[in-house]
This record gives structure tokens, C-alpha cells and sequence, in this order.
């Protein structure tokens, strides 16, 4: 198969889907499996999980600034996030393996990135007692989000087109899974395991600042005011969206002729991608799959 080339990187071909202990992965989420599961995690590391799409990268940045805003501004500002806060299960070409990034990064604590199933992570997270954020985001937007993800991002299985690639994310085959399954088993992991914190896309949109106190109150933190609002401003789509250091352009695998990474970080876009026929089929397959009333989601604001 021909290669790809991307601003003059050579990749490899997009990866396939396969069925991995019962969620569909790519070779680029497991190949160093053993490695990943054996993962010492430590006390003060602080786990950010999402499945992918859901907004791991606002949420990143949010805590980023609250914990180095002021120490370390001139790592903020010269280091790409996507290797200060690395993504624990990820081996991707032209990027060290995310399990090295964390064995060297000097921060403390250690932001931690993942996507992974509930079931998958490490179990040296749980023994550590580790303070554990899961932000989750409505189905309709995550699936035209991921949608154009997959479409830019060349270590991601080819979307095909929007119909077929919305069949398929009913279906749950997609890389992490089903989101039905995600979001629901770590709403579960919460009503066991005190230390986590299950946040909603949703509601950060709504109000970014009661969504940081929240934070701050989960993590014992207390910036002044003055860097509340200064993390309120730098974390703002529009200003996340031109930072070099946050937005992606400094990494190879994606083509910014073709989308964004940061698209359009709006709730409520799928109303500009589904069909009336498609929206009542997902409510369908929805009601089937999300049993729990607890566990609810707007899909606009
Ligand atoms: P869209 O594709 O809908 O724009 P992740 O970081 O987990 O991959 O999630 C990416 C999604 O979060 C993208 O959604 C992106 O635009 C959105 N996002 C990132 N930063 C944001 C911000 N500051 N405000 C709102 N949405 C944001």
C-alpha cells in the first residue's frame, strides 16, 4: 500500500480496526500493551479521561494552567501539549510512546491523558488512590466531531463517508468502542470509586468558570482571581484555536487543509450534519443502548 506523505513526513498507511478483548482498537493504541498495563502510576498523578472527542484538550489546558500557570509559563509557551500532558496508550509514528513522554516528563503532578475504556486502565491508577477527571460529551456532537477528526488525522482508520461512518459509530465500532459503553461504565466506576470526577463538554461550555471551581474544589486547589480569569481567557475556543502550542499544528499526522482540531467546539453542531432520518434512528438505537436515567446529556444549550 502506498505510503502517505503529509508535509513531507512519510506515514504508514491508516490503521485497521480490530476487535481487542471486545473493543474495537487500532495497532496504535495496543501494540505495547503489557507496557501500558504495567504503568506505575503515582499518588498525585491526575488522570484526565474522555472518550476521544469529548474535549480532552480544553479540559488538559484548563488544569495545565491551574497547576503550572504560574511556574512554568515559559514551558507553556514552547513545549506542544500534546507531550506535556501525553496520552498514556498511544505508540503513533514520529512521537515517542506516550508511556515513555510520562516516564520522562518532570512536572509534578503528571497530567495524564487517556481514552481508554474504564476496564483498560492501569490497575496501579486504583491501587494509587489517584485523583481520576472523566469529562464526557453528548453522542450527536461527539460523532461529528470524530467524523472530521478521522478525516485529518492520518494514525486513524479512513472515515469513509458520513453515512456509512455514522452507521458504524451505532454499531460502536470505533476506536475506544462504543461511546454508550464509555460513558456509562465510568459513570458506574463513580458511584465506587470517590476520586472521580465525572464532568459534562455541556456544561463546561455553559459556564467555564462554576466548571473550574468545581475542579478546583476536587483538587484542593485556589487561584486568585486574577488567574482565574486569565485561565478563563486563554482557554477560550477562539484563543486555544490560534496557540501553536495547543492546537495541534505542530504535529505531522494531521492535514489542516482537510479540517481543524479545534473545528468548532460547539454543542449542538450535529444539527447541522444529521438528517431528520438519521436523527430519529439514533434516538432509537440511543434508547436501546442507554438504560441508566441517572446518566443524562443535552445535546444543546
Ligand atoms: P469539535 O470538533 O466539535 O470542534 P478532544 O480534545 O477530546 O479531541 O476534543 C476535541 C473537541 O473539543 C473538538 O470539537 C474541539 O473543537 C473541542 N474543543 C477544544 N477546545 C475547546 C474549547 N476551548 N472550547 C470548546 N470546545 C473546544
Amino acid at each position: 500500500m502506498a505510503k502517505v506523505s503529509v508535509t513531507s513526513v512519510e506515514l504508514p498507511p491508516r490503521p485497521q480496526l480490530f476487535d481487542f478483548h471486545g473493543v474495537s482498537m487500532t495497532e496504535y493504541f495496543t501494540q505495547r500493551w503489557e507496557t501500558i498495563q504495567n504503568f506505575q502510576a503515582r499518588p498525585d498523578d491526575i488522570l484526565i479521561a474522555t472518550y476521544p472527542k469529548a474535549g480532552n484538550t480544553w479540559l488538559s489546558y484548563i488544569l495545565e494552567l491551574l497547576h503550572f500557570g504560574q511556574s512554568s509559563s515559559e514551558h507553556l509557551t514552547s513545549v506542544p501539549l500534546y507531550l506535556r500532558v501525553p496520552i498514556l496508550e498511544v505508540t503513533i509514528p514520529s512521537l515517542e510512546p506516550g508511556t515513555e513522554l510520562l516516564d520522562n516528563l518532570s512536572t509534578s503532578p503528571r497530567l495524564i491523558k487517556t481514552h481508554l475504556p474504564v476496564q483498560f486502565i492501569p490497575k496501579s491508577f486504583w491501587e494509587q488512590n489517584c485523583r481520576i477527571i472523566y469529562m464526557a460529551r453528548n453522542a450527536k456532537d461527539i460523532v461529528v466531531s470524530y467524523f472530521h477528526f478521522e478525516r485529518m488525522t492520518f494514525v486513524h482508520p479512513e472515515p469513509g463517508d458520513w453515512n456509512s461512518y455514522f452507521q458504524r459509530f451505532l454499531e460502536g465500532k470505533m476506536v475506544c468502542g462504543p461511546w454508550y459503553d464509555h460513558v456509562s461504565n465510568w459513570w458506574q466506576k463513580k458511584q465506587s470509586y470517590s476520586k472521580l470526577h465525572y464532568m459534562f463538554y455541556e456544561d463546561l461550555a455553559e459556564d467555564t468558570g462554576r466548571e473550574i471551581d468545581k475542579l478546583c474544589c476536587f483538587l484542593g486547589l485556589s487561584p486568585s482571581a486574577e488567574e482565574r480569569e486569565t485561565i478563563l481567557g486563554k482557554t477560550q475556543f477562539d484563543n486555544m484555536k490560534t496557540n501553536d502550542m495547543v492546537n495541534f499544528s505542530r504535529y505531522k499526522g494531521m492535514d489542516f487543509k482537510i479540517s481543524h482540531f479545534m473545528r468548532k467546539g460547539k454543542v449542538g453542531d450535529w444539527k447541522n450534519h444529521f438528517t431528520v432520518a438519521q436523527n430519529e434512528e439514533f434516538d432509537e438505537v440511543y434508547k436501546k443502548k442507554m438504560k441508566d436515567p441517572s446518566l443524562q446529556f443535552r445535546t444543546e444549550l
